[in-house]
């Protein structure tokens, strides 16, 4: 599939069949996120892959008790091993290379024929302790995964020139 076309056809799906992902699906969405690009080439995303329907439940309750979540056949925890910063600019490697795989993950996904959502209304704490994730592990955040029980919508975006100039700031 064309690149932007699965840009545009990927959406964030609320509603998931009772199907759950073939292995070699699942597999082929993990190789996605382990030939991301990330600062330092420091792989430091670790991914928690989450089938088991008690669980999934329990992760439900620690993200804002949104139904999907729990439907969803699959949800991904998304961590980060480090706490570093990138030394000039400051901006942390955790948040921006994690979503720089989870976003791999999810237009291979869409590519696949399956549907994604990003959870970021989630208590780290519940999590952790749900997942069994060591305090020194940032959990930047949650994916749902599964086949898709609802329609795309279409995305409401900016126009481009609302979000891009050329050689001076000029907004
Ligand atoms: C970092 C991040 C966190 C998000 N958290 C949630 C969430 O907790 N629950 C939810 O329903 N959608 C969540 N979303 C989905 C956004 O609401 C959605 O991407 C946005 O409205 C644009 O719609 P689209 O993904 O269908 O194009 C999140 C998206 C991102 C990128």
């Amino acid at each position: 599939m064309d690149i932007l076309e699965t840009i545009k056809q990927r959406y964030s799906c609320r509603s998931y069949q009772n199907k759950p992902i073939e292995p070699e699906k699942l597999e082929t969405l993990m190789e996605a996120a382990r030939l991301a690009p990330s600062a330092r080439n420091v792989q430091d995303w670790r991914f928690v892959i989450v089938t088991d329907a008690q669980t999934r439940r329990r992760l439900q309750h620690a993200a804002a008790d949104q139904e999907f979540v729990g439907q969803a056949p699959v949800i991904l925890a998304a961590c980060s091993c480090t706490n570093k910063r990138m030394n000039l600019c400051g901006q942390p490697y955790a948040s921006i290379n994690v979503s720089i795989a989870l976003e791999h993950i999810a237009l291979a996904a869409t590519s696949l024929g399956l549907a994604t959502c990003w959870i970021g209304s989630f208590k780290p704490q519940s999590v952790r302790k749900i997942l069994n994730i060591p305090t020194h592990i940032e959990i930047v955040e949650l994916m749902t995964i599964g086949y898709a029980a609802d329609e795309p919508k279409s995305p409401k975006r900016l126009s481009l020139d609302q979000i891009a100039c050329h050689e001076k700031w000029n907004y």
